[in-house]
């Protein structure tokens, strides 16, 4: 079975209608200053070029030894990148700065609590205490080059610190978003080997004061079941010296990380220099199966690709104020907040809390405070500020020249308050369409140098060659109104190198869709099967529509239907469940839960209450449903697959189409009546 691509009715067969909206350019001031005004970028980077035009990218780093070769493709589709290049991350993002820039702010983090002061780390600093962690993990922990940690860390300073400590020493860093439950990050850290969790004693969300450490505790315990015994708990505090969490700490196994840095206080440990090919980090996604599968990135290229995309599309010169408002648990504040930025010795600056607090005011206080000038944040989160506050940002004096956002297709509704209201009119807007997988843009303008299209994500990047397939593998041609899969047709160096520890399903999750000769050593035969529906318009643009696989995107984040299937089936009561998506005015889509019981058990409120906390303690609060429906049965198709596509037409009050592969046509009916209420079939 293919996991991509399994479901009935696909994208490639939606005709899509739509109104394609008018170009707007971006202000000339803009223009004026940026980095890319230079045209010829796209004969540099055309396909004829490939693959060494992604030289110019790898140039902008500082390397120990030039590599010999830019790409090899001898084993597809694991593609090597500047082969026998060597470099340190961490060098390139700190200490490369220092001569220039030693005083220069690379942090600003804004606590959530407004009468809190900001914490300012300039490149020196930063350099001091990443040493000094580095320090910690060499020397206390005995972690070298290939060992992994794991984080779960939410936004304070001490995250982007852990990364480029363990970036310092090749160890491969594993951030796990701060959303999800402890037993989350346990499968995470049993999935790839990791034996030290780093995490804080709390930090503040939405006014209150959140118990982490607490939450390693359960992380421990959940671990040991998976066979995995976590030999060091290494704790941040908040506030150096002071103790945020009622949780004990445990003698021989949890360290206060302030503690143990006094010790390597002032000391140095020198960059390792690492191959191009060396993995930096993890980052765990979820996909169409049950297990979140560990995003294994590169180090050369990886890091060339968010240097390069942050200085010509999101346009950061050192001498900008940038705010990427996502999380670090989160690719996007890998490659967006940490990397790309520091890479570019730019000026990054972290958020600790949500966009609502105190007020819808907050963000733009924080731009108008700090002289932000470039502002990066996603569709969700834009929903939000202007649904609570459509008129405070015109409160504020702040100046944005570009602004960027990603994670979900922006309504252009939404885009015009982003452009007119957020930005003033005056900032150039990137929709940067890609993936936790990508490692950087896949689809954007260049601000500079092309006109924006509100709902829109743009052309291909320069030396991104995209295409559109139909389920057979037939190319959609750009202008026919017809949706299908959008694929890139080569490869690029932000690529991830393959799923951790799994090779195979690599293969089969991005490229044996619509590989065309698995025996070619010629990059040509393998375009990489993103997942998303696209339909492309006669200019060249590409509108993304979304998943086509078991994915939903709730917030922007990615969560499997399988992952919400299994924990609530941890629900003793349950006996088969479905997930589904409901569309969500603020959140894109939430989750909703389709399930039976067992014959031994009546339908009750409580269970439905049991399921939506077995489902937050499994994977997170960001996964709670929004609603429970306990059915009679599940509709199957004569084979025995659950259709979730009909649940979701029941859910999103649209037709659901044809019925007639289905075993038990009539409980559609009662279910629709059970979530609709007695008002008749559901019309389109
Ligand atoms: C999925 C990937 C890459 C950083 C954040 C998301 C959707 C992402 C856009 C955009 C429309 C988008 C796609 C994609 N997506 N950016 N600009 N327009 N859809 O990473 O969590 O791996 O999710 O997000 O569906 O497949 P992710």
């Amino acid at each position: 079975m293919q996991e991509a691509g399994s479901k009935e009715v696909t994208e490639a067969q939606i005709a899509v209608h739509w109104k394609e909206e008018e170009f707007v350019n971006p202000p000339t001031k803009f223009i004026a200053q940026a980095n890319m005004a230079d045209p010829s970028i796209f004969e540099r980077f055309k396909e004829e070029n490939f693959p060494e035009c992604y030289r110019e990218y790898a140039d902008m780093l500082s390397w120990d030894s030039y590599w010999h070769t830019t790409l090899d493709t001898s084993n597809p589709p694991f593609w090597r990148w500047f082969v026998g290049g060597k470099l340190n991350a961490s060098y390139n993002c700190v200490d490369r700065h220092l001569a220039k820039y030693r005083n220069k702010a690379a942090i600003i983090w804004v606590p959530e609590p407004e009468n809190e002061a900001d914490e300012v780390i300039t490149y020196q600093e930063l350099y001091a205490r990443v040493n000094e962690f580095a320090l910690v993990l060499k020397e206390f922990a005995g972690l070298k080059k290939g060992s992994r940690i794991t984080f779960h860390l939410p936004m304070i300073p001490s995250l982007p610190i852990s990364m480029l400590s363990a970036a310092r020493l090749g160890i491969i860093h594993n951030e796990v978003f701060g959303g999800f439950s402890a037993k989350a990050c346990a499968e995470r850290m049993e999935d790839s080997k990791s034996y030290v969790l780093v995490t804080c004693d709390g930090y503040y969300r939405n006014g209150q004061l959140i118990d982490k450490k607490a939450d390693a505790d359960i992380t421990v315990e959940e671990a040991k079941k998976l066979g995995i015994n976590v030999e060091k708990v290494l704790v941040w505090r908040r506030y150096p010296g002071r103790y945020l969490s009622k949780s004990e700490m445990v003698e021989g196994r949890d360290y206060f990380i302030d503690y143990l840095m006094k010790k390597f206080r002032g000391k140095r440990v020198p960059p390792l220099s690492m191959d191009a090919e060396d993995p930096l980090f993890l980052m765990y996604t979820s996909g169409s199966t049950g297990r979140p599968k560990g995003c294994q990135h590169r180090t050369g290229g990886y890091l060339a690709y968010v240097a390069g995309t942050s200085k010509y599309v999101q346009d950061i010169h050192p001498e900008d104020v940038y705010w990427c408002f996502a999380d670090i648990g989160w690719i996007t504040g890998h490659s967006y907040i940490v990397y790309g930025p520091l890479a570019v010795a730019a000026t990054t600056v972290m958020y600790e809390g949500v966009p609502m607090f105190p007020d819808a005011g907050r963000p733009w206080r924080i731009a108008e405070r700090l002289g932000v000038n470039i502002f990066h944040t996603a569709p969700t989160t834009l929903r939000m500020l202007r649904k609570s506050g459509p008129m405070e940002p015109g409160k504020y004096g702040y100046h944005f020249k570009c602004m960027t956002t990603v994670g979900e297709p922006i309504e252009p509704e939404v885009w015009k308050w982003y452009y007119n209201i957020v930005g003033k009119g005056e900032a150039a807007i990137t929709d940067t369409w890609w993936q936790t997988e990508n490692g950087g843009f896949l689809c954007s303008t260049v601000p500079a140098l092309l006109p924006m299209k509100p709902g829109s994500a743009g052309p291909g990047m320069p030396g991104i060659y995209p295409v559109i397939y139909d389920e057979e593998g037939k190319e959609v041609k750009a202008g026919l109104g017809k949706a299908g899969n959008i694929c890139i047709r080569n490869p690029w160096p932000g690529m991830m190198q393959t799923i951790w520890g799994d090779h195979e399903r690599f293969v089969r999750q991005y490229y044996s869709k619509y590989c065309k000769d698995v025996a070619s050593k010629d990059w040509h035969a393998w375009p990489y099967f993103a997942g998303d529906g696209a339909v492309q318009a006669s200019d060249g643009y590409y509108r993304i529509l979304g998943r086509v696989d078991d994915v939903i995107k709730v917030a922007g984040h990615r969560l499997g239907t399988k992952e919400l299937e299994n924990a609530a089936l941890t629900t003793e009561a349950i006996s088969e469940a479905a997930a589904i998506a409901l569309v969500d005015e603020l959140r894109g889509h939430v989750p909703v839960i389709y399930a039976s019981v067992k014959p031994s058990y009546t339908p009750s409120r409580e269970i439905e209450l049991e399921v939506i906390a077995n489902i937050a303690k499994e994977l997170g609060p960001i996964a709670k449903p929004k609603a429970v429906y306990l059915v009679p049965d599940l509709p199957k198709t004569r084979s025995g697959k659950i259709m979730r596509r009909v649940l979701a037409s029941i859910s999103n009050s649209e037709d659901y189409g044809d019925l007639t592969t289905l075993a038990n046509p009539d409980i559609v009916e009662t279910i629709r009546k059970m979530v609709q209420g007695d008002k008749g079939p559901t019309k389109k």
